[in-house]
């Protein structure tokens, strides 16, 4: 009206007025024409609200079960609107497979929310894109295979430290006690181990502080109120969490440099010891020869070592203490896995060649994987360009969560998705069989670059506890009272509870 009467004011005729107005329809209706022909789509989804978005919808602190319940009404592409900040959700096994792994350049780059860009700052390998991600990815993979995965080196070490959480676990006396301390020890020595080539004797304060740092930061990360903040970055003065969590992180470099200090006074560039000592060589050889902008510096190292520890420990340690959880609650199940131990290996150390023969065990370890589901909506990725997905168009830089846990549940893949069966796994003669949509370390360019140490850890650690241990409810508490239901953080974590391990005899 205002923009009428200016027109008007300043002596254009109607008809003059009329035939702009008319231009500018037809132009709209061109331009709108021709984006839905050319370009495709947008994945469906929930109507947003401005600013708000579809937030009124979601649980913030169970957002993989709002994800999973809108994932059977808009499909297996859709869109959720977190406040100002556009998402599509990738559901079930076809379409994460057609994405990360047809479609693994387009789908491969990290989402990087504002927590984790303070946590990270664009360096380290979880949290970068770009070289620095392709540099940092490609050293941590070849020290990791140096110093830790699939090697025997990493074998031995899981070994060692097997005795050791034997010998924890002991210490209880068949008496109820809380598995994820004493597992958590143990998982964090193998990664302590591989970065800086020795362990931590469990009574060490330091081991403890670190571990309880990581845990503290991890559920902090998950937290409604930093999820808000990522939406709203300019929260940052009233969210208590993001502040400790930076404040944690300081204390947690502090502590890498004092160890990297250490051993940069015992440096043998002929004889690394761990990651960190690969890391610290390369860094000088590349400030010999002036190497310029290299990505091999302190900050990288630092972002490095704690990325291996964050990603390394707390999803790994779950996944154990979800597996005694369910021996306990399934005592007939562990039977049949105590039956394949003894008759196979006996009283021998378990090894990794053991494997192959143990064909129900390793069922069950990837039962368990499956149905924990640990990582939800596994760790966001984006877009690198326009892309196409099941017909429809997902614009470059476009946040996406791929929801693992409708993969690892998907009905037209499992034959009881949410019933806990090791039958998953096997064939009519009881041997083990793979199974595509088994993808609880997602798939394609970014796929976990530690499965082959977590798997490893998984199968040693949980042959040789259940080679010794019977693990049962406390007395008075039945096993059907043992209580599934995750805690949820960033990743799902079996609740508080406890268990005994009686020594077999
Ligand atoms: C049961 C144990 C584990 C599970 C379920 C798990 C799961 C995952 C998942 C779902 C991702 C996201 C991949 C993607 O973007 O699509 C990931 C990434 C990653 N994981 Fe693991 N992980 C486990 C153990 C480990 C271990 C032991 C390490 C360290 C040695 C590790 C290091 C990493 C790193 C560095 C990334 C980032 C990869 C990248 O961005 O290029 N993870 N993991």
């Amino acid at each position: 009206m205002v923009f009428m009467e200016m027109v008007l004011l300043q002596g254009f005729s109607t008809g003059v007025l009329l035939g702009v107005l008319l231009l500018l329809v037809v132009v709209y209706l061109l331009l709108s024409g021709s984006s839905s022909q050319d370009e495709g789509k947008d994945p469906p989804g929930p109507k947003p609200l401005p600013l708000l978005g579809n937030l009124l919808m979601l649980d913030l602190k169970k957002t993989y079960v709002s994800l999973c319940d809108l994932s059977k009404q808009y499909g297996s592409v859709f869109t959720v609107h977190f406040g100002p900040k556009k998402v599509v959700v990738l559901a079930g096994y076809k379409t994460v497979k057609q994405a990360f792994v047809n479609l693994s350049d387009e789908f491969g780059d990290r989402d990087i929310s504002p927590i984790f860009h303070d946590f990270n700052q664009g360096l380290g390998i979880v949290f970068s894109n770009g070289e620095n991600w392709r540099q940092m990815r490609r050293f941590a993979i070849s020290n990791l295979r140096d110093f830790g995965m699939g090697k025997r080196g990493s074998e031995e070490k899981i070994i060692e430290e097997s005795k050791y959480l034997i010998e924890e676990f002991e210490k209880f006396e068949g008496k109820p006690f809380d598995t994820s301390l004493p597992v958590s020890l143990a998982i964090s020595n193998i990664i302590l181990s591989i970065v800086y080539g020795d362990r931590f004797e469990y009574s060490n304060p330091q081991l403890h502080e670190m571990i309880q740092r990581a845990c503290k930061n991890m559920k902090m990360a998950g937290s409604a109120s930093v999820q808000l903040y990522n939406l709203f970055p300019w929260l940052s003065p009233f969210v208590k969490n993001q502040k400790q969590i930076v404040k944690t992180l300081k204390h947690t470099f502090k502590e890498s440099e004092k160890l990297i200090n250490g051993l940069l006074k015992t440096l043998n560039p002929q004889d690394p010891r761990g990651f960190a000592d690969s890391f610290l060589i390369r860094q000088q050889k590349d400030e010999e020869s002036g190497v310029k902008e290299s990505p091999f510096h302190t900050k990288n190292l630092f972002y490095t070592i704690n990325n291996l520890f964050a990603a390394g420990t707390d999803t790994t340690t779950s996944t154990i203490c979800w597996s005694l959880l369910l021996m306990a609650k399934y005592p007939e199940i562990q039977d049949k896995v105590q039956e394949e131990i003894d008759r196979v290996i006996g009283e021998c150390q378990p090894v990794a060649e053991n494997r192959k023969n143990l064909p129900y065990t390793d069922a069950v370890i990837h039962e368990t994987q499956r149905l924990a589901s640990i990582v939800p909506f596994g760790v966001p990725r984006k877009t690198t360009c326009d892309v196409h997905l099941n017909g429809y168009l997902i614009k470059k830089g476009t946040s996406i969560f791929p929801l693992l846990l409708t993969v690892l549940r998907d009905e037209n893949e499992w034959e009881t998705p949410n019933i806990f069966n090791p039958g998953h796994f096997l064939n009519k003669q009881g041997q083990f069989v793979k199974k595509d949509a088994f993808m609880p370390f997602s798939a394609g360019r970014r796929v976990c670059l530690g499965e082959g140490l977590a798997r490893m850890e998984l199968f040693l650690f949980f042959a040789s506890l259940l080679q010794v241990f019977r693990f049962t409810p406390p007395p008075g508490v039945s096993e059907d009272d043992l209580d599934l239901t995750p805690s949820v953080g960033f990743t799902l974590n079996p609740s508080p509870h406890k268990l005994c391990a009686v020594k077999r005899s």
